[in-house]
């Protein structure tokens, strides 16, 4: 049990792995899910996967306060570091980099990325996790369905965290189809629950993906975590 996913609500998500504290998109003022507070959070690294504000979130508060360094595409790094964070590491799509808490590549991701005061973004991004016990996660982030995620899926997911909550992101049905395609041991759905708009039976959801698939579903509740 040398790692830990908590999920936030929304799509924050805090991943602990050997002692490293990393979380993932930052948004927690204004997350009507998120448990805890901005001002709570300890990190190690933030890892930010595309500009949207319910992603970017807290991300500069929490960088400034914790001196977490924070990771995403170059242009969302530049973005960041021009709002005075300094601990900032810029990757793009299909890059891989070997950190102190495992190899992190960015993965495509099939959505949008315009920053909060509508600075360009770059690309969508999603996030491939490999930990230093090699264990194998796919953070897809914000998109929608692509056939390319079978790609993902050849290198051995263990754990696939992926939207299911539509109108934004992929909705249950191509969220199933998603977990066909990665062909992940296990499955954490997230980007539901916050609003009414992305309002969706998780544990329906999962019943479905345990019947046509072989991948167990964990639904978390927000502040709950997953150990792997
Ligand atoms: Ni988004
Ligand atoms: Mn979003």
């Amino acid at each position: 049990m040398n790692t830990q996913i908590t999920w936030y609500g929304h799509a924050t998500l805090g991943i602990n792995t050997f002692g490293y504290k990393l979380i993932i998109d930052p948004y927690f003022t204004g997350n009507p899910s998120s448990p805890i507070k901005a001002d709570q959070v300890q990190a190690d690294y933030l890892l930010i996967t595309h500009g949207h504000g319910d992603h970017v979130g807290d991300s500069i508060a929490i960088a400034q306060r914790t001196n977490a360094e924070v990771i995403s595409n170059a242009e969302i790094v530049n973005w960041i570091s021009k709002q005075g964070v300094k601990k900032t590491h810029g990757q793009h799509l299909g890059g891989g980099f070997k950190y102190p808490f495992g190899y992190l590549k960015l993965t495509l991701a099939l959505h949008g990325s315009a920053l909060p005061d509508g600075s360009n973004g770059g690309n969508p991004a999603g996030f491939l996790l490999t930990t230093n016990d090699q264990k194998k996660i796919y953070l897809a982030g914000d998109t929608g369905l692509f056939g390319d995620m079978k790609l993902i899926g050849e290198e051995g997911i263990d754990l696939a965290v992926i939207p299911i909550g539509d109108n934004y992101t992929m909705g249950p049905e191509d969220a199933l189809r998603a977990v066909k395609l990665i062909q992940p041991k296990h499955v954490i759905p997230i980007h539901f629950n916050t609003w009414d708009l992305i309002s969706q039976d998780g544990p329906a959801w999962a019943s479905r993906v345990e019947e046509e698939t072989e991948s167990q579903v964990h639904i978390l509740k927000p502040g709950e975590s997953y150990k792997l």
